[in-house]
């Protein structure tokens, strides 16, 4: 089958990490033909936004994005193309899994878990105002349409992955209102999926337990903002940020991600590591349907691990992207 997906490649080493998966993608046989374009700072210069129309509207095309990391500044200044990206296309779920790899040593060899993460609302709804000079506020924006379609999602995606256990993740006690509704939509859905297990956690105690003992936890279910930073802390349950994929799937729409940003600070210097990059790319493939060519190619970079001659340096190893992809596509 052929293929026709857009590709984003991002900003810092988003272009190292995307060249890696293109390669690999390429060298697995799947035939992918691939539609460029940009958003972030490349697209301010160019256009003046940083999503233009001519990005939404290959997606739309397309249906598939594969995408790296872009570059938000801090402060002043344009929407956060991320934000955008994921509201424009309704891409309402990001699902980030987390697994200990092979070969690879870390505080825990029992985390298996994946954070659901609610993407076009919360506190990054981006509704944020100046009350008076030196008083501002931001609005947390929770519907009720949005947290019934995540928790479909979440208790949908745990029954399709053969998943045993829900656990909706909030700070209900203060946030009494929108937390609050958020629980209250997944409790109506938990209902009717009585065959998976189901319960609940406040965000600060997962923060304690996630670094106490990951393995008690297997599907976590959350909002915006607790989802963007309880995704990082789980990276580093299991050798950082380089090693996570993410996807963000909506209705019509999917665009598949590294947790990662653009890391600014080993950008250029052949440092990064491709992995989380790579491992997105198999997570396309699996929404594609292509489940045997997405083995072959996690197979090929979990050995690569394993035998611990190639790694870059995040893992411990001296190797480069270049090194490292080359290891994977001779694995493959
Ligand atoms: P970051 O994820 O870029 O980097 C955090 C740390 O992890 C850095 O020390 C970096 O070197 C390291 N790191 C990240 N990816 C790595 C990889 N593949 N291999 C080895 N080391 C890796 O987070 P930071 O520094 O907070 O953000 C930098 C920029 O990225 C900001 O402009 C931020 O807004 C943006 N960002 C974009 C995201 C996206 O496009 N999905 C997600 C997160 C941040």
């Amino acid at each position: 089958m052929n293929y026709h997906i857009t590709l984003i490649e991002g900003d810092g080493i988003g272009p190292e990490v995307m060249g890696s998966a293109v390669e690999i993608l390429d060298a697995s046989g799947v035939d992918i033909r691939w539609d460029k374009a940009i958003v972030g700072q490349e697209a301010v210069d160019k256009f003046g936004e940083t999503v233009p129309e001519d990005t939404i509207n290959s997606i739309k095309k397309t249906k598939v994005a594969l995408k790296g990391p872009v570059t938000t500044p801090v402060g002043k200044g344009f929407r956060s193309a991320n934000v955008s990206l994921r509201q424009k296309l309704n891409l309402s779920a990001c699902i980030r899994p987390v697994i200990n790899l092979p070969g690879i040593v870390t505080r825990y060899q029992n985390v298996d878990l994946v954070v659901v993460r609610e993407n076009t609302e919360g506190l990054y709804s981006g509704l944020e105002h100046q009350v008076v000079e030196g008083v501002v506020t931001s609005l947390k924006v929770i519907s009720r349409n949005a947290c019934n379609a995540i928790g479909r999602f979440a208790f949908d995606y745990c029954r399709n992955h053969g998943r045993r256990k829900v656990t909706a993740v909030h700070k209900a006690a203060v946030m009494k209102k929108s937390d609050g509704l958020f629980l209250e939509e997944i409790r109506k859905i938990a209902a009717k999926y009585p065959f998976i297990e189901y319960d609940e956690v406040a965000i600060d105690n997962l923060s304690m337990q996630l670094v106490t003992d990951p393995s008690q936890f297997d599907l976590l279910v959350m909002g915006n903002l607790y989802g963007d930073i309880i995704s990082d802390l789980t990276s580093g349950l299991v050798g950082g940020l380089g090693v996570v994929p993410g996807a963000n799937i909506g209705k019509d729409y999917a665009v598949f991600e590294p947790v990662h940003g653009s890391a600014p600070d080993i950008a250029g210097k052949d440092l990064a590591n491709p992995l989380a990059a790579v491992l997105s790319a198999v997570l396309m493939l699996e929404y594609l349907g292509e489940h045997a060519a997405g083995n072959r190619i996690r197979d090929a970079a979990y050995k690569v691990l394993e035998e611990g001659k190639v790694r870059t340096g995040d893992l411990g190893g001296k190797s480069g992207t270049k090194e490292f992809t080359r290891a994977i596509i001779e694995s493959l």
